[in-house]
């Protein structure tokens, strides 16, 4: 159980609880499309919302009368290494949805830690889960937070965790199949029981690995350098790899984002000088083996008989939850990156604005606008929106302000001229593109999410401690610190409140860190509130529009385990940062995502226990106990008189 690190916060005032809109309706209405009915969104919960709206002439929210409503008291930071469990504040219960292994499936074989197969992990739930999205059942349009279904990212693997006397430099196929099968997305039903979440095995249960054949569609697809020895069209693809976090659509479809892909292919060094070989090295393909050797036993995977096949990776992924027969989409006119995720937002007009960070440090914030618009009415009619659009790169000015660059052919330097061929090329050679139009290297963008309360858009930048050193880019006023470990998070507020605008501003809203490190900030909010925190990652928003925050590494910024944090975005909390739940040694808080109702928290547990070796040094035993742990996704909720952690302690 933690102990109020802040006993001064006491419970909320219940009347500013209750929503009561006036014009500031219409703000609501059009920001809470994604989660239907406005009046439905504004409930308690687990972020207890509370907006109370202004009898004002304006159409954009009154600051003045925002509430967080959080009523948590905040976690005490947990030492790096010291607590193998969840913690989260009294009064709230966690349950254990899933884990590794458990059946997905229906008919998928119970998890055999010494008897793994590549056909049971594939009915199986994969490894290393990150986005969590949830879409309420029956249908797209529901609101229901007692039964949904749950679309999880499984990144990556760790082979030394799962394979006791795992040899890196000699994994048998085997074990690469296995993890092949362990990568990519799962699809399951969840159902809230009184006291816990819980996985239904039922018929919309579906595993999409890195052998699920997916469609590539829009712009790139049929380009010359999407075309392989076993797809001599450049439309179909094996697989989808490294998908990080992503976003929901207002369809109720998921966007899966394809991040490191790199690491999977091998040999860049086989192939003759010239332009794919150099576009293969601005996405950081290796020369020569890959750290996996899954070029050994597939062709795919290596550049010397497949030196197209990278480009065929690095895109954003739409899926259909509700239709497990979907064919997954590779959404080229999105572009290529290391893509972090893919977040939604509908523009005034009613065309969908997708965000996305490219994670690597010095890359670029990027957001894409559809060509056409959301129509409410019939779903199927939105199915190709992700087809057709502008994509533009962030351009950060010192002087707070900013323009979204467009990339496209012809335009400014994308020229044939300049060696650019088509709109293909500049969306596959999307780095490239960014780079000769001057967008601003960032470090490290990760997640890139709009407000559905007020619009505004928050720009995660997780760590660089590169900044400065030998020939890389020195500090400016959107990266301003040389040694950047803690990271920070930029607020973007598009011009006129309209998310399909060219223009926009931007300021600081946090510099992470140690409250008592004087280069920190929190919005300016007083810093002997606020939590600690390190490396932000992904983030989520509540109803009443409060920014949740997950970390990965905050262990190597400032010494404690990872955790989950709410902060409020507007009002006189802007900025009051709180510290929420902590995960097991070792892991990263991924998801975070909420229910309609934000009676409930997901959050994704990734490599508990990294750093130890299965048959070896034993780092984290969670969920199980085993000599192992187990990625899981979890459940946060109020408590039912249970004990508030799992896991041992
Ligand atoms: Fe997979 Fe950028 O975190
Ligand atoms: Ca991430
Ligand atoms: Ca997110
Ligand atoms: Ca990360």
């Amino acid at each position: 159980m933690s102990q109020p690190l802040y006993p001064w916060i006491g419970d909320q005032d219940e009347d500013s609880e209750k929503p009561s809109g006036t014009t500031f309706q219409e703000v609501l209405d059009r920001r809470t499309l994604l989660k239907g009915a406005a009046a439905a969104a504004l409930v308690t919960g687990v972020a207890a919302t509370g907006i109370s709206a202004a009898e004002t002439d304006s159409t954009e929210p009154n600051e003045a009368f925002f509430r967080s409503g959080i009523e948590f008291s905040p976690l005490k930071p947990t030492t790096s290494g010291t607590a193998d469990f969840i913690n989260v504040p009294e009064n709230y219960n966690v349950s254990l949805v899933i884990r590794w292994g458990d059946p997905v499936v229906s008919g998928a074989p119970l998890f055999d830690g010494n008897n793994m197969t590549a056909a049971s992990q594939a009915g199986q739930f994969g490894y290393n889960n990150d986005f969590v999205g949830y879409f309420a059942l029956p249908d797209w349009k529901s609101q229901n937070s007692q039964l949904g279904i749950l679309a999880v990212n499984f990144e990556y693997t760790n082979p030394e965790l799962i394979f006791p006397g795992y040899s890196s430099s000699n994994p048998t196929k085997e074990q690469v199949d296995i993890e092949i099968a362990a990568h990519g997305m799962g699809f399951f039903e969840v159902q809230r029981m009184p006291d816990a979440w819980v996985n239904v095995v039922g018929p919309l249960g579906r595993r999409v690995t890195g052998e699920t054949v997916c469609e590539i569609t829009g712009p790139a697809a049929g380009d010359e350098w999407m075309k392989t020895t076993a797809d001599t069209t450049g439309t179909r693809v094996r697989g989808t790899l490294n998908n990080c976090a992503g976003g929901k659509t207002p369809w109720g479809t998921v966007l899966t984002a394809e991040e490191n892909f790199n690491q999977y292919f091998a040999n860049r060094n086989s192939m003759a000088d010239g332009p794919a070989k150099t576009a293969h090295a601005r996405y950081g393909v290796t020369t020569g083996a890959s750290g996996r050797k899954w070029e050994r036993f597939h062709d795919r995977f290596d550049l010397a008989k497949e030196p197209n096949e990278p480009f065929r990776f690095g895109w954003i992924v739409e899926i259909d939850p509700y239709d497990p027969t979907f064919v997954p989409k590779k959404r080229t006119a999105l572009g290529r990156a290391k893509n972090e995720c893919a977040t939604t937002i509908l523009a005034r007009d009613g065309r969908v604005v997708v965000y996305k960070g490219d994670d690597e440090r010095f890359d670029y914030v990027y957001k894409f606008v559809t060509s056409g618009k959301f129509n409410p009415d019939n779903r199927a009619a939105n199915m190709s929106l992700l087809d057709s659009g502008t994509l533009y790169a962030a351009k950060l000015n010192d002087d707070g302000t900013g323009e979204w660059i467009p990339l496209i052919f012809g335009q400014g330097p994308l020229t044939t001229a300049n060696g650019w061929r088509n709109q293909a090329h500049v969306l596959i050679n999307t780095r490239a593109a960014g780079d000769a139009l001057g967008a601003t290297k960032m470090d490290r963008p990760e997640d890139v999410e709009a407000n559905p309360v007020t619009g505004k858009v928050y720009g995660l930048f997780t760590n660089n401690s590169n900044r400065g050193v030998g020939t890389n880019p020195g500090t400016d006023p959107a990266n301003p610190r040389p040694n950047n470990r803690s990271g920070h998070i930029i607020e973007f507020v598009e011009a006129g409140g309209d998310n399909a605008a060219l223009r926009f501003s931007w300021n600081m809203f946090m510099l992470c860190g140690m409250p008592s490190d004087p280069s920190t900030d929190f919005a300016g909010f007083p810093k002997d509130q606020v939590s600690p925190i390190g490396a932000p990652d992904q983030c989520v928003f509540d109803n009443a529009g409060n920014l949740w925050i997950g970390t990965d590494g905050m262990d190597s910024a400032i010494g404690f385990q990872d955790a989950l944090y709410a902060c409020p975005t507007e009002g006189p909390e802007r900025g009051f940062l709180r510290m929420f739940a902590t995960v097991p040694v070792g892991a990263e808080t991924c998801g975070p995502e909420f229910t309609p109702d934000n009676s409930t928290v997901f959050i994704a547990i990734q490599h508990p226990g990294e750093g130890g070796v299965r048959g070896g040094q034993v780092v984290s035993r969670w969920p199980d106990g085993l000599d192992y742990p187990k990625p899981s996704i979890i459940a946060i909720h109020k408590a039912f008189g249970t004990s508030p952690t799992i896991g041992s302690r």
